[in-house]
Protein backbone atom coordinates (compact mmCIF):
# COMPACT_ATOMS: atom_id res chain seq x y z
CA UNK A 1 0.00 0.00 0.00
CA UNK A 2 1.19 3.52 -0.45
CA UNK A 3 3.25 5.43 2.16
CA UNK A 4 5.13 8.64 1.82
CA UNK A 5 8.46 6.81 3.74
CA UNK A 6 8.10 4.02 1.00
CA UNK A 7 7.40 6.48 -1.71
CA UNK A 8 10.29 8.65 -0.39
CA UNK A 9 12.70 5.36 -0.31
CA UNK A 10 11.53 4.69 -4.00
CA UNK A 11 12.31 7.95 -5.22
CA UNK A 12 15.59 8.20 -3.57
CA UNK A 13 16.48 4.91 -5.08
CA UNK A 14 16.57 6.53 -8.54
CA UNK A 15 16.81 10.57 -8.33
CA UNK A 16 20.70 10.28 -9.79
CA UNK A 17 19.47 8.68 -12.82
CA UNK A 18 19.54 10.82 -15.85
CA UNK A 19 16.01 12.60 -16.58
CA UNK A 20 14.68 10.81 -13.43
CA UNK A 21 11.31 12.28 -13.53
CA UNK A 22 10.27 9.34 -16.28
CA UNK A 23 11.62 6.22 -13.85
CA UNK A 24 10.61 7.66 -10.97
CA UNK A 25 7.09 7.79 -11.72
CA UNK A 26 7.46 4.03 -13.38
CA UNK A 27 9.15 2.56 -10.19
CA UNK A 28 6.50 4.21 -8.23
CA UNK A 29 3.87 2.80 -10.54
CA UNK A 30 5.82 -0.76 -10.20
CA UNK A 31 5.54 -0.32 -6.40
CA UNK A 32 2.07 1.13 -5.50
CA UNK A 33 0.10 0.28 -8.52
CA UNK A 34 -0.07 3.88 -9.50
CA UNK A 35 0.87 7.15 -8.88
CA UNK A 36 -0.65 9.27 -6.13
CA UNK A 37 -1.20 12.63 -6.24
CA UNK A 38 0.81 12.82 -3.06
CA UNK A 39 3.82 11.89 -5.10
CA UNK A 40 4.03 14.74 -6.97
CA UNK A 41 4.95 17.39 -4.44
CA UNK A 42 7.79 14.33 -2.99
CA UNK A 43 9.09 14.41 -6.51
CA UNK A 44 10.16 17.71 -7.07
CA UNK A 45 11.40 18.52 -4.01
CA UNK A 46 13.95 15.96 -4.64
CA UNK A 47 14.59 16.96 -8.19
CA UNK A 48 14.53 20.36 -7.85
CA UNK A 49 11.35 20.89 -10.10
CA UNK A 50 8.51 22.56 -9.78
CA UNK A 51 5.14 20.83 -9.22
CA UNK A 52 3.50 21.68 -12.30
CA UNK A 53 6.85 20.28 -14.11
CA UNK A 54 6.17 16.70 -12.34
CA UNK A 55 2.41 16.91 -12.69
CA UNK A 56 3.01 17.54 -15.88
CA UNK A 57 4.51 14.69 -17.26
CA UNK A 58 2.48 12.33 -14.87
CA UNK A 59 -0.63 13.46 -16.83
CA UNK A 60 1.02 13.71 -20.38
CA UNK A 61 1.45 9.97 -20.56
CA UNK A 62 -1.44 7.42 -20.10
CA UNK A 63 0.70 4.91 -18.87
CA UNK A 64 0.69 6.36 -15.78
CA UNK A 65 -2.40 5.42 -13.61
CA UNK A 66 -3.44 7.84 -10.94
CA UNK A 67 -5.78 6.02 -8.79
CA UNK A 68 -5.24 2.75 -7.93
CA UNK A 69 -6.17 -0.25 -10.32
CA UNK A 70 -8.64 -2.98 -9.63
CA UNK A 71 -7.94 -6.43 -8.87
CA UNK A 72 -7.48 -7.36 -12.49
CA UNK A 73 -6.59 -5.27 -14.84
CA UNK A 74 -7.20 -5.48 -18.65
CA UNK A 75 -5.73 -3.75 -21.37
CA UNK A 76 -7.25 -4.21 -24.61
CA UNK A 77 -4.80 -3.15 -28.03
CA UNK A 78 -6.20 0.26 -29.59
CA UNK A 79 -3.85 0.21 -31.99
CA UNK A 80 -3.97 -0.35 -35.77
CA UNK A 81 -3.73 -4.13 -36.57
CA UNK A 82 -6.17 -4.89 -33.99
CA UNK A 83 -8.66 -2.32 -34.65
CA UNK A 84 -8.59 -3.43 -38.35
CA UNK A 85 -9.28 -6.88 -36.25
CA UNK A 86 -12.66 -5.79 -34.86
CA UNK A 87 -10.70 -4.28 -31.64
CA UNK A 88 -13.10 -0.95 -31.62
CA UNK A 89 -16.40 -3.54 -31.26
CA UNK A 90 -14.66 -5.89 -28.97
CA UNK A 91 -13.81 -2.86 -26.57
CA UNK A 92 -17.54 -1.66 -26.79
CA UNK A 93 -18.10 -5.36 -26.06
CA UNK A 94 -15.74 -5.46 -22.65
CA UNK A 95 -17.06 -2.41 -21.84
CA UNK A 96 -20.48 -3.55 -21.20
CA UNK A 97 -19.96 -6.87 -20.22
CA UNK A 98 -17.11 -6.16 -17.63
CA UNK A 99 -19.37 -3.13 -16.51
CA UNK A 100 -16.21 -0.49 -16.82
CA UNK A 101 -15.87 2.17 -18.94
CA UNK A 102 -12.30 2.47 -21.28
CA UNK A 103 -9.61 3.74 -19.03
CA UNK A 104 -11.58 3.11 -15.14
CA UNK A 105 -12.25 0.92 -12.62
CA UNK A 106 -15.49 -0.99 -11.57
CA UNK A 107 -17.18 0.58 -8.89
CA UNK A 108 -16.45 -2.80 -6.85
CA UNK A 109 -13.12 -2.43 -7.87
CA UNK A 110 -12.81 -5.59 -9.34
CA UNK A 111 -11.17 -4.25 -12.86
CA UNK A 112 -9.91 -1.83 -14.88
CA UNK A 113 -10.46 -1.99 -18.15
CA UNK A 114 -7.46 0.07 -20.01
CA UNK A 115 -6.27 0.59 -23.84
CA UNK A 116 -2.72 -0.21 -24.61
CA UNK A 117 -0.60 0.68 -27.95
CA UNK A 118 0.50 -2.38 -29.77
CA UNK A 119 1.68 -5.41 -27.68
CA UNK A 120 3.75 -6.74 -30.64
CA UNK A 121 1.48 -9.55 -30.85
CA UNK A 122 -0.35 -8.12 -34.11
CA UNK A 123 -0.44 -11.38 -36.18
CA UNK A 124 -2.80 -12.41 -33.36
CA UNK A 125 -5.01 -9.81 -33.40
CA UNK A 126 -6.80 -8.65 -31.47
CA UNK A 127 -4.72 -8.57 -28.87
CA UNK A 128 -5.09 -7.76 -25.19
CA UNK A 129 -2.64 -8.22 -21.66
CA UNK A 130 -5.21 -10.07 -18.97
CA UNK A 131 -3.32 -9.67 -15.41
CA UNK A 132 -0.13 -9.33 -17.33
CA UNK A 133 -0.55 -12.04 -19.69
CA UNK A 134 -0.63 -12.02 -23.28
CA UNK A 135 -3.72 -12.84 -24.95
CA UNK A 136 -4.62 -12.85 -28.50
CA UNK A 137 -7.18 -13.95 -31.02
CA UNK A 138 -9.91 -12.42 -28.51
CA UNK A 139 -13.09 -12.62 -29.19
CA UNK A 140 -16.67 -12.16 -27.68
CA UNK A 141 -16.55 -15.64 -25.83
CA UNK A 142 -13.09 -14.62 -24.20
CA UNK A 143 -14.26 -11.50 -22.79
CA UNK A 144 -17.62 -13.93 -21.59
CA UNK A 145 -14.81 -16.15 -19.86
CA UNK A 146 -13.47 -13.31 -18.06
CA UNK A 147 -16.41 -11.68 -16.75
CA UNK A 148 -16.90 -15.22 -15.69
CA UNK A 149 -13.66 -15.31 -14.16
CA UNK A 150 -13.81 -12.20 -12.72
CA UNK A 151 -16.92 -12.73 -11.10
CA UNK A 152 -15.45 -15.56 -8.42
FE1 LIG B 1 -2.45 -4.81 -31.45
FE2 LIG B 1 -0.01 -4.84 -32.48
S1 LIG B 1 -1.67 -3.62 -33.04
S2 LIG B 1 -0.80 -6.11 -30.96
Amino acid sequence: DWSTERAAQVIADHRHLEGATMPILHALQETFGFVPDPAVPLIAESLNLSRAEVYGVLTFYHDFRREPPGHHVVKLCAAEACQSMGGKALAAYAEDKLGVGMGETSPDGKVTLEPIYCLGLCACAPSALVDGQLVGRLDAGTIDEMADCFAN
